[in-house]
């Protein structure tokens, strides 16, 4: 076992202050990095080698009115030097191990087809394909930093 693993909360700003290049689509931005860690309803999960982040995993548990709680899984990801030696399971796994905790009944993640890395990694640690496609919306904004 190799590297550290471990959710971030509350006033760990300073651990996605040194992130390996690849990690993020984009720069880590203070503010999204504070708003983040204060939602108790988002979670993120970090794989550190010698104090820089080489991956993590984020999610969003969310409530419903009339039923326990889910976790969506939004991104998992190491670096390509790191990949292969277990941080993405690692990872994975800190995440459903806190949708547990939290009460959640089931947790989920997409990828696509022909991601046979994510496809095996997911198999791996349980998941399930679900009946039915996925829909997705998007919405053109005016401000240039909310393009994709
Ligand atoms: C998918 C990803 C997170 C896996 O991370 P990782 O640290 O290499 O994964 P692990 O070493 O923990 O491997 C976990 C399992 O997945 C399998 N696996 C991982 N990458 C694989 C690959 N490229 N091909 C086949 N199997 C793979 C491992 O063999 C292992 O399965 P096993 O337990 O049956 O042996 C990593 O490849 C990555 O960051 N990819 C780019 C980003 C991405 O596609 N993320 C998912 C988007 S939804």
């Amino acid at each position: 076992v190799e590297g550290e693993v471990r959710l971030l909360g509350p006033g760990d700003d300073a651990v996605l202050g040194a992130v390996a290049a690849e990690v993020f689509d984009r720069p880590v931005r203070p503010e999204l990095v504070a708003e983040f860690l204060a939602s108790p309803n988002h979670h993120i999960a970090v794989a550190l080698d010698n104090g820089v982040v080489v991956g993590m995993a984020s999610a969003l548990h969310y409530v419903h009115p009339d039923k326990p709680a889910q976790m969506w899984i939004n991104e998992v990801g190491v670096v390509p030097g790191h990949r292969g030696r277990g941080l993405g399971r690692r990872l994975l796994d800190a995440l459903l191990e806190a949708a547990r905790g939290l009460g959640c009944r089931e947790a989920w993640v997409l990828t696509e087809r022909d991601n046979a890395g994510a496809i095996r990694l997911y198999a791996a640690a349980g998941g399930r394909e679900p009946a039915g496609e996925p829909a997705i919306f998007s919405f053109a904004l005016a401000a240039p930093e909310a393009a994709p």
